[in-house]
This record gives structure tokens, sequence and C-alpha cells, in this order.
């Protein structure tokens, strides 16, 4: 595994094929469709010039950055956060490989990721001592973004790995071995703590913690902090929680802001300055394959992962934010919170 931040022109893929045409863009939309027949990328496109840094890109890592995204907590917008981070990473200029990990297999669904049974998988990867690059596919529509997708099999992975060599560090080793150059790499856990997730915490940098602005944000995440502790004790030094998102965020409601002040008095620098609005359309994109940058471009939702993305990225390499942006969508006018109570 490498990054290749300094490489010129266009780069392979790492799996050879045409890529898939443009889905089916028969879906409501919040902002108006282009006026010609642009393919949905093109749309993607749009919204990043809609924050008026067109083609300014971002700045790419040195070495490939392998992401975390964990909360053993269930619904709290790991995999939402995964899917629509690497895309708009991928937007920006990025090459990026999103690693499904958990069986439900959300993520390689919301990529428009085929992942019926007999897919080649991250099981084959993690059990069976597949390379990593033979069941790496293309995403359709967002260019420079690829998925390792889950199976149903990967349930049975977590019994199985326990009797396997080295069963902590596979996924490293999988990574390690990939060849591909890649800015970076996020992983979607399950909401365990579990040999998948230890498999993954082995394998990053850093962790980033999604947390759904609700009562009882904060509790369980002691566990998962001290799962990170562990791993980094024992088996992965350079381990460290670097990135909390703050997700599903209403502004109109007290509690939000009330959970918000507390993560960011509890986390301090980690915490994002962008936070993630509660939004109908990312909340819809799965269901046709799409993350919420192809499936509507303007909206809120979409907006503010990209600008989460760009805050991740320069952060990445020590440049300072400028917060102009990052409350899109999370203030209380209702027209950005898209209507979802
Ligand atoms: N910002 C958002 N606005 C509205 N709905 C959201 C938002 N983020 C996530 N959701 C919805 O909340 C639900 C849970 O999100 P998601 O699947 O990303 O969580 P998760 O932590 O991956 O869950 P699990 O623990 O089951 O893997 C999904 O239905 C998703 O569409
Ligand atoms: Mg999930």
């Amino acid at each position: 595994m490498r990054s290749d931040a300094n490489i010129a022109g266009p780069m392979t893929d790492p799996v050879p094929g045409p890529r898939t045409e443009s889905m089916g863009m028969d879906v409501s939309r919040e902002t108006p469709p282009p006026m010609d027949d642009t393919p949905i990328g093109r749309a993607a496109q749009l919204a990043v010039e809609a924050l008026g840094r067109a083609g300014e890109g971002l700045p790419r890592p040195e070495q490939t950055r392998v992401i975390v995204v964990a909360n053993q907590k269930g619904g709290v917008g790991k995999t939402t956060t995964t899917v629509n981070l690497a895309a708009s990473l991928a937007l920006h200029g990025g090459r990026v490989l999103v690693i499904d990990l958990d069986p439900q297999g959300n993520a390689s669904t919301a990529l428009g990721i085929d992942h019926h049974a007999e897919v080649p998988s991250i099981y084959d990867v993690l059990v069976e001592s597949k390379p990593l690059a033979d069941v790496v596919q293309p995403v359709p529509d967002v260019e420079g973004l690829f998925c390792a997708p889950a199976t149903i099999d990967l349930a049975g992975a977590e019994i199985e790995l326990v009797s396997l060599v080295a069963r902590e560090s596979r996924l490293e080793r999988a990574i390690q071995a990939y060849e591909q150059p890649l800015d970076y790499v996020l992983i979607d856990c399950p909401p365990s703590l579990g040999l998948l997730t230890v498999n993954a915490l082995v394998a990053g940098q850093e962790v980033l913690i999604p947390i759904q602005c609700e009562y009882y944000a904060l509790e369980g995440l002691g566990q998962l902090l001290r799962n990170v502790d562990l791993v980094r004790g024992h088996l992965n030094p350079g381990l460290h929680v670097s990135t909390i998102l703050l997700t599903m965020y209403d502004g109109r409601t007290r509690l939000a802001s009330q959970v918000a002040e507390e993560v960011r008095t509890h986390f301090g620098d980690e915490v994002l300055r962008t936070s993630i609005p509660r939004s109908v359309r990312i909340s819809e994109a799965p269901s046709y394959g799409q993350t919420v940058l192809t499936y509507d471009p303007g909206s809120s939702g979409a907006l503010s992962y990209l600008e989460a993305a760009r805050e991740i990225a320069l952060r990445g390499v020590g440049v300072s934010y400028d917060a102009t942006h990052a409350h899109i969508g999370a203030q209380s006018d209702p027209s950005m919170v898209e209507g979802m109570q």
C-alpha cells in the first residue's frame, strides 16, 4: 500500500473493466436538475463548485490515511458517515477505498456495490487470505472511489477468526499488501467491539467516532475508548482518536445543542467544527444505491459531508481550517433541516 500524493496524470483503477453508467435520475431532488442531461458525477462536481472551490481540490496526505469509523452503539451514522465522507474525499480529488466490515453490508449497498453471497468480499480477505485487490470494486459514478464489499459470510467471521493465526491483524496485513495508490482508506465497523472491530483498530492510524446528537450520546463511549487504548498499548502504538463528528444534528432543538456542547467539552479539538444535519436526502440516498453526494449534490446533507471532508483533509496536513461553511445545514433554518423531525 502506498500513497501517491505526487502522481501526475490519470491513474488506473485497481479493478479493470468499464465503469457502470450513471444511475437513473428519476428521484425527488432538493435542488433543480442541471439544464442539460448531465451525468450524476458531473452533478456531484457541481456541489463542489457550489462551495466556491471548483478545481481547487484538497491537499492529499503524504501517506495513506487509514481511518476507522467506529462506535459500538447502533444507528449513530457510522455507515452514512463512511460512505458520504469517502465520496466527498474522492470528489475533492482523492483516491479512496471503503472497506465494509459490517456483515449487514450497508456501506456496500449505499455505494451501489453488488454484495450477494457469491461476490468476492472482505470475508475472503480476512478468513481465506485472499488479496484485497481481488475483492475491490470501483464505485459507479464517483471517480477515484472504491469499495471492498461485505457479504453475509462475514457474520461467521467473528467466530472463524478466533482460531486463525494473527487473528487481530489480518486486515492490517491485507491493507499493507495492497499496492494501488490510495489517499484514504475508510473502514465501516459493525456496532460491536468484537474481532472485526479489533481488526479495524489494528489496521488504522485514526479513529473517527460519529456521535448522534441525542440523549445518551456519550454512554458506552468509555468502552470504545478503553478498547482503543488497549489496542494502542498492545498492537498498534500509533492509533489515536483523531476525529469526532456530530451527526443528525437538528439545530432547532435545545437537546442537540446541549449534546454538542457536552461532546465539545469532553473531546475538545477532536470534534469537527462541521456537524451533519438531520436530512431526509441523506436517509433516502442508500435506497437508490447512492451517496447523498450523487443523489442530491446541492442538499444540505451533501454540502455538510463535503465540508467535513475538507476539514479532515486540511487537518491531516496541518493546515488551519476556515470554518466559514462549518455550519452548513446545521442551523435552525427549516429549509436547511429539510423538514425531518
Ligand atoms: N444525517 C442524517 N439525517 C437523517 N438520517 C440519517 C442521518 N445519518 C444517518 N441517518 C439514518 O439513520 C440510520 C442509521 O444510520 P447508519 O446506518 O449510518 O448508522 P450506523 O451507525 O452505521 O448503524 P449500525 O450500527 O446499524 O451499523 C439510517 O437509516 C440512516 O439513513
Ligand atoms: Mg452501519
